[in-house]
């Protein structure tokens, strides 16, 4: 039987594969789901196995964490041996990851073909690691699967071939429709004593470029305290942020959490007054929830988000956030638009697509 193997790592990758797994069930393929161990707290993977349900993975490699080349090199060691065992007739991997990127030099030094989810966003930033993974995967990627039309745009500028590129939508989004239903945020709000209609802020960071910097760290919670002011702030910290953010002063007017689950995270995001984050996802869910998003980044491969949708670049001038942030607490909500095809079928549309191509 055709065998289509998934690889996964780190919590962004997690929302994607869950509907790409689920719609290749309805093909006659074998599924293999390999957890390369790159985030392994309960917080950072186990609760999206369950809220999402997925398959328990087949392997997990524990990689853990280490620097770049130690994680990489040590997912592509592990998959290296799983698929000596197990070859895939075709690997999907997903967003922009370490272990993406490791998972795509083995498979295509292999012969495996690789199919990319979220292939083609740019941030032309090249200090960004995720836009080295982003470069090099859709260097070896077959089948190339894209969010939005600025993505065929870069890869078409890349040389790659257009019969190969797919314009499928957001997957990200398949599993945000899938799950509002189930999001709710009561259980993280009453114990903050914070109403379910009370506007609050809602915070992610987790870039290098944002955190990893004590000076701009400590920088970016002064103005959260400022804001924390005048409206409730809700921060649940990634773990790269809890050890830096020890280090940063006087954080202690935001409500500091630990990560928390899928359906509870976008409860607080589907209700916040104003999110500020460096996350891409995060980006996207804003976009299609409608909610102001203000991006703590120079730049975003997800400029859709802006032209379309809800995000602004706040970049990372400490009093540029604190400006935008209150003239965004200030005004009116935008008006959204949702980008094309982020309608909740993307997954769909990539079964479709592998379907013809394993034929
Ligand atoms: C990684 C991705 C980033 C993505 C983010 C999503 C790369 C290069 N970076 O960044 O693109 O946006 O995941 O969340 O692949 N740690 C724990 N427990 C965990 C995981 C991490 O304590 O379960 C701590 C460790 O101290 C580790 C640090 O977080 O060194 C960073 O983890 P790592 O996976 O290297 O990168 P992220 O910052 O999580
Ligand atoms: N998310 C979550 N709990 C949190 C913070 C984020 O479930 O405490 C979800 C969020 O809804 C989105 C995804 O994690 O679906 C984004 O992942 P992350 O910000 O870690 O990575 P990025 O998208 O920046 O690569």
């Amino acid at each position: 039987m055709t065998t289509v193997a998934h690889v996964v790592g780190a919590r962004p990758n997690f929302m994607k594969a869950a509907p790409v797994i689920r719609a290749l069930n309805a093909l006659p393929v074998r599924q293999l789901l390999i957890h390369t161990g790159q985030h392994y707290d309960a917080s950072m993977s186990d609760a999206f196995f369950r809220q999402l349900s997925l398959p328990t993975p087949d392997i997990n490699l524990g990689v853990g964490s280490g620097s770049h080349a130690q994680q990489t090199a040590d997912v592509m060691i592990g998959f290296e041996k799983f698929i000596g065992a197990n070859r895939p007739d075709l690997l999907v991997v997903y967003g922009d990851v370490n272990s993406t990127m490791a998972a795509s030099l083995v498979a295509a030094k292999a012969g495996i073909p690789i199919a990319h989810v979220e292939a083609g966003l740019r941030s032309f930033d090249r200090t960004m690691p995720e836009e080295i993974n982003r470069i090099v995967t859709d260097c070896l990627a077959t089948l190339f699967f894209t969010p939005s039309a600025d993505a065929d745009a870069n890869l078409k500028r890349e040389g790659i071939d257009a019969a190969r590129i797919h314009l499928v939508g957001n997957v990200m989004i398949d599993t945000l429709i899938k799950c509002l239903p189930m999001a709710n945020a009561n259980a993280i709000l009453a114990p903050l004593g914070i109403g379910e209609r009370q506007p609050y802020i809602l915070v992610t960071l987790h870039r290098p470029s944002s955190v990893d910097d004590p000076a701009l760290l400590a920088a970016l919670i002064e103005v959260l305290n400022d804001l924390a002011k005048e409206y409730p702030v809700i921060f649940p910290v990634h773990p790269r942020t809890q050890a830096k953010l020890a280090a940063a002063t006087r954080a202690a007017t935001l409500h500091l959490l630990d990560p928390v689950g899928y359906l509870e995270f976008v409860g607080l995001e589907k209700n916040a007054r104003l999110v500020i984050t460096d996350s891409g996802g995060v980006q996207e869910e804003t976009t299609y929830l409608g909610v102001p998003c203000l991006t703590v980044r120079d730049n975003t491969e997800r400029p859709v988000t802006i032209s379309d949708g809800t995000n602004r670049l706040a970049g990372r001038d400490p009093h540029t956030l604190r400006r935008l942030a209150k003239e965004s607490l200030e005004g009116p909500v935008p008006k959204k638009r949702i980008p094309a095809l982020w309608d909740g079928h993307a997954s769909e549309r990539i079964a479709a697509v592998i379907a013809k191509e394993l034929r």
